[in-house]
Parts: structure tokens; sequence; C-alpha cells
């Protein structure tokens, strides 16, 4: 059993999609045991994108990621990281395959509707910004 940290970006949220990517979580088998809905602060976001820091679109990544509220979850299953990161789809909703999140329900790199931590200890990390231990359900 593995949880990982999931992210619902402000773009979904503000195009209802909240209900349609839980239930997809939900369906799969996994289940939510953390629920926050937050508004990310820019000090939380250089935090979450630390490593893209420099890059050419750092500065764009941290306005939308900070443009509205977000849905953060804990996610626990079988193989949680890998099973959520299938789900979602690739980064470029352009090459993710119909069937996931991101090949279903998005269109742009930029605005790509969800998160998911792509290893254990980025899982780990991500998740205790955003959680206290005592609000993960044992
Ligand atoms: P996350 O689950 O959000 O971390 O996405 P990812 O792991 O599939 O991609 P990555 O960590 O490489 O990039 C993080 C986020 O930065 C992406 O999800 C996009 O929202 C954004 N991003 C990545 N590349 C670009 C880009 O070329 N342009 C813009 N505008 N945003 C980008
Ligand atoms: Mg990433």
């Amino acid at each position: 059993i593995q949880r990982t940290f999931v992210m619902i970006k402000p773009d979904g949220v503000k195009r209802k999609l909240i209900g349609e990517i839980v239930g997809r979580i939900e369906r799969k088998g996994l289940r939510i045991v953390a629920m926050k809905m937050v508004k990310i602060d820019k000090t939380i976001a250089n935090k979450l994108y630390e490593e893209h820091l420099g890059k050419s679109f750092f500065n764009e990544l941290v306005e939308y990621i900070t443009s509205g509220p977000v849905l953060c979850m804990v996610i626990e299953g079988d193989e949680a990281v890998k099973v959520m990161r299938t789900l979602i789809g690739a980064t470029d909703p352009k090459d993710a395959l119909p069937g996931t999140i991101r090949g279903d329900l998005a269109l742009s790199k930029g605005e790509n509707v969800i998160h998911a931590s792509d290893a254990e200890e980025k899982a780990k990390r991500e998740m205790a910004l955003f959680f206290s231990t005592n609000e993960i359900i044992e």
C-alpha cells in the first residue's frame, strides 16, 4: 500500500471537473484518505515546483497555480504513485492518451487540470506541504 499526493489545478476547479475527476479516482479502486480546498500562495507554489525554478515557464506556472483554488488530496492504494500517474496521462494533454484524465479533459500543456506526484519521496514531501499527519485518515 502506497500514498500519493494529487491536486486538481485551478482550471479543473473552475471548469467544474472535480466530480468527474474524483469519480475516476474512486472507480479505479483507490482510496481518498485526505481532501482539502486550498488557495495556493507564492511561497507554497515555489516549494511545490522548486524543481522547475529557472525554467522558461516557471513564472507562468506559478501565476497559473496561484490563480484560483485547487483541490488537494492524499490518495492511497496498491502502487498509488504509478497508478495515479497512469490515470492522469502525459504532461502535454495533446500527447495524453484518450481514457486518461488529461487525454479526455484537457488540451493545453500550461493548463492540464491535474497534478500527481511522480515518485514516492516526492509524494511524501508534497503531501507534507498541504496536510498535517492528523489530517490523513489511518
Ligand atoms: P505535474 O503533475 O503538474 O507536476 O505535471 P508533470 O509531472 O506531468 O509535468 P512537470 O512536472 O514536468 O511540469 C509541471 C507542470 O508545469 C506541468 O503539469 C504544467 O502545468 C507545467 N508545464 C510544464 N511544461 C510547461 C511548458 O512548457 N509551458 C507551460 N506553460 N507550462 C508547463
Ligand atoms: Mg511533475
